[in-house]
Parts: structure tokens; sequence; C-alpha cells
């Protein structure tokens, strides 16, 4: 798979990611200099050389393996009948998206505007938005989102909202596609199923700026129970009311082309859902500690079906005391420690983010003893927060930098 960057029209400056970017035989130092023309130095300096090279901590990510990944879900949906519309929630970088439509994606998902905005300013056009627009601010960001791009979905689930963003489309001469999102029992956002949610989708239909497209439900309770069987019945009741609706929709003739939902931990349980079109899985890319807690429906007690493909490399700075050491990777490299980081291809050693700046190793019997300057990889308790502390991603394969991608929506949190 030969990806395509897109990311030199870029015009805007950035951080100065450079610092971070260099390897022990390349210092690059280019204060300044405006972000595609730094980002190009990067990506001339550092394809091909192997990834111990690369300063830390630095975000990497196995293309061999993500692109199992990738193949595990087309072939999986495919198999069961459905689409998927992978969340770019995880990775926020357009030449992943990229892929994963060349793969056979349906489009991606992003969880905010922001984000949004990013995909398809790198001309990433089939975005479907599950969280809705609420502020003013926001809702004109969708409306220009929406006449830069015919396929540019979000999320509904309040009467008042859905009659301000037809307003808002009315204004701009758009017509913005929305899907309702009906709750499955969480709470966290979504309208009620049954009649209040298909009274939604009814008035939505109704309104002149807005088109029905189907409705969104997704259960994050479901995704991390680590009992398979239990996953499974769990995530199959608590959709069995959206699907419901979404029958109810079909009745009364409304369009019900999208049922969208499910994450990485049901992509292979999403299909017995009735009239559920597409799943938006996020982390099965790149997998993490949280995800290979699980068990797999195939019986394994880890999550095999998708093999970890991002890891933070980091070195480590301190040995002074028996036991343990300390590394450059704390909080603001690998964020939260639940569960703890793992160290690649080392047994008999623990890995704790240690405060802000440092990483702790302890060790009863590791495989090797370590010096300053030694390099670890790390995989990571939770992949996407991770990702949205980097400017860039390496992409390696057998260890050698193939790309370096810039981590284009980081940051945009709103
Ligand atoms: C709306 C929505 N869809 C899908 C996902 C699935 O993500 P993952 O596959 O990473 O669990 C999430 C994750 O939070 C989400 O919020």
């Amino acid at each position: 798979m030969k990806p395509t960057f897109k990311g030199t029209s870029f015009s805007i400056t950035r951080r100065r990611f450079l610092q971070s970017a260099g390897t022990t035989s390349t210092v690059i130092w280019l204060p300044g200099m405006a972000y595609a023309q730094a980002l190009e130095d990067v990506q001339e300096k550092l394809t091909g050389v192997s990834k111990w090279d690369l300063d830390t901590p630095a975000l990497c990510v196995d293309l061999d393996h993500m692109e199992h990944n990738f193949s595990r879900i087309r072939t999986t949906t495919d198999r069961n009948g459905i689409g998927f519309r992978p969340h770019a929630k995880t990775h926020k970088t357009p030449a992943i998206a990229e892929l994963q439509i060349a793969d056979g994606a349906l489009g991606i998902c992003t969880a905010k505007v922001g984000e949004a905005a990013a995909m398809i300013e790198h001309g990433i056009k089939k975005v479907l938005m599950t969280t809705c627009n609420v502020t003013t601010h926001k809702i004109s960001l969708a409306m220009e989102l929406c006449k830069r791009s015919d396929q540019f979905i979000q999320a509904v689930f309040q009467e008042s909202n859905a009659r301000d963003l037809s307003a808002a489309a009315q204004e701009a001469g758009v017509i913005a596609d929305v899907v309702v999102d009906v709750d499955p029992g969480g709470h966290r956002t979504g309208i009620a199923p049954g009649k209040p949610a298909l009274e939604l989708a009814q008035l939505v239909d109704r309104l002149p700026g807005l088109r029905q497209r189907g409705l969104l439900c997704y259960d994050g309770r479901v995704q991390h129970e680590i009992n398979a069987s239990v996953r499974r019945s769990q995530s199959v009741q608590a959709m069995e009311p959206a699907a419901d609706t979404l029958e109810k929709m079909r009745l009364s003739g409304l369009n019900t082309e999208i049922f969208s939902g499910g994450g990485t931990g049901t992509y292979n349980i999403d299909h017995e859902i009735p009239g559920f079109t597409d799943v938006q899985c996020g982390s099965y890319l790149f997998m993490d500690m949280q995800y290979l807690a699980n068990e797999s429906l195939s019986g394994d007690d880890s999550y095999t079906d998708f093999k970890p493909s991002l890891t933070v490399l980091t070195t480590v700075v301190n040995t002074h005391i028996d036991g343990m050491a300390t590394t450059d990777a704390g909080q603001k490299s690998l964020t939260i420690h639940k569960p703890d980081p793992k160290v690649l291809g080392e047994s008999g050693v623990s890995y704790r983010t240690w405060g802000d700046e440092f990483g702790r190793i302890t060790y009863d019997e590791p495989t090797r003893t370590y010096q300053v300057g030694d390099k670890l990889e790390v995989i990571v308790p939770h992949c996407d927060p991770v990702v949205n502390l980097y400017d860039v991603m390496f992409a390696t394969r057998n260890n050698r930098v193939e790309h370096v991608w810039p981590i284009s929506a980081r940051g945009d949190a709103q």
C-alpha cells in the first residue's frame, strides 16, 4: 500500500516538532521555518533510517502489524455482510484515513468538528462526525464543511439542535446530512430509543435544511468487557432498542441507510444486530494495553484478533539504583498508566510512568541489563490520548522508517 501524503499543502506554521524528530546521527534544527517546509525536511532526512536511531520519546507504528489489522477488519466485516467506517479519533492522521478508505472503508468517523476539518482539508471527504455540534461556532464550521464536502454527516440528538442546524444550513445555502444519535443506555449522548428517536428522525426529515440519513448508536461500556461471551450478549442486548427504532423508522418511510456503531471490542458481534450497517472501530489499527486485556471471541485469553502496532520509543537515562532504571517517557509521552505500558521483547520487567517526564522500569530478571542511552519500546496503555501528544508518527517496516506522517488533527479538541 502506497499512501499519498497531502500535508505539503499546509500553509500554517506550527509548533517546532523538529527537536523531537532528530536521530543520533542527524541533527535537525530549523527554528522558525514554516511547518510544511520543516516537515518535508524531516521526511527527507528520516525516511530510511533505523527507528532505533530516532531520538525519543518517539511515536512509531509498525506497518506490517497495522496492515494485518486492516485486513482483519476488512475480511471479517466482508464475511459478516456489514461495512466499516473507522474512527479517526484514534489516529488523527489523514495519511492513515486515506489508507483505510483505499482498503474499503465506507468513510471515516471523527469525534470533533476540528478533526473533521483537518480530514476534509486533506481531501478525506467521507466523514461521519459522531458527536453533535451545539455551539454557534461549531455549527458554522460544520456548515462550512458541508460546503467543502457533500459527504460530511453529523450527529444530532436534540430537537432544538436539529432546528438550529437546519436554520444554519439554510443560511449557508447547503443541505446538511445528519444521523440521529440513539442512547444505548449509557446516557453519555443520544436520544432515548423508540418514540423519542422516531419523532426526532421525522422532524429531521421535515426540516428544510437537513437530510435524514439514518441512525448512530455507540455503546462504549461493552467494548472493554473482558469476558467475550458477556461482551457479546451485553452488546446485542444494549443495541436491540436502537434496532427496533430503525425498524420503526423504516416502517414510517424514513431513510435507514445508515445504522452505524460498535467498536474494536464488538467488530465481530455487531452484524448480529438487525439492520446494522457499519462498525466504527478505531483502536483496532494500533491496539493498546486496555484492549489487549479483552478475551477474544475465538477463546484466546488476550485480544489476539489484532496485533499491537503502535509503540513509544524511550531511552534509559539513569541506572544508578540496582533493579530499576529511569527512562525519558512519562505521562507527557504515555498519558495514563491504567494499565501500565508493556516493554516489548523483554521479560521480568515492568514499566510505570513516573510523573510527567520520566518512566521507571523495575526488573527482577530482565533479559538484559540496561545502560544509559539504551532504547526500549513500549505498548501504550490507551492509544487515542497518546497519539494526541505527538506531532508526527514514524511508520516503520522491518524497523526502518518508511514514512513520517503528520498527525494533522492532534490537539483538535474542539
Ligand atoms: C462514537 C464512537 N464510536 C466508536 C468508537 C470506537 O472506538 P474503539 O474501536 O477505539 O473502541 C468510539 C470510542 O470511543 C466512539 O466514541
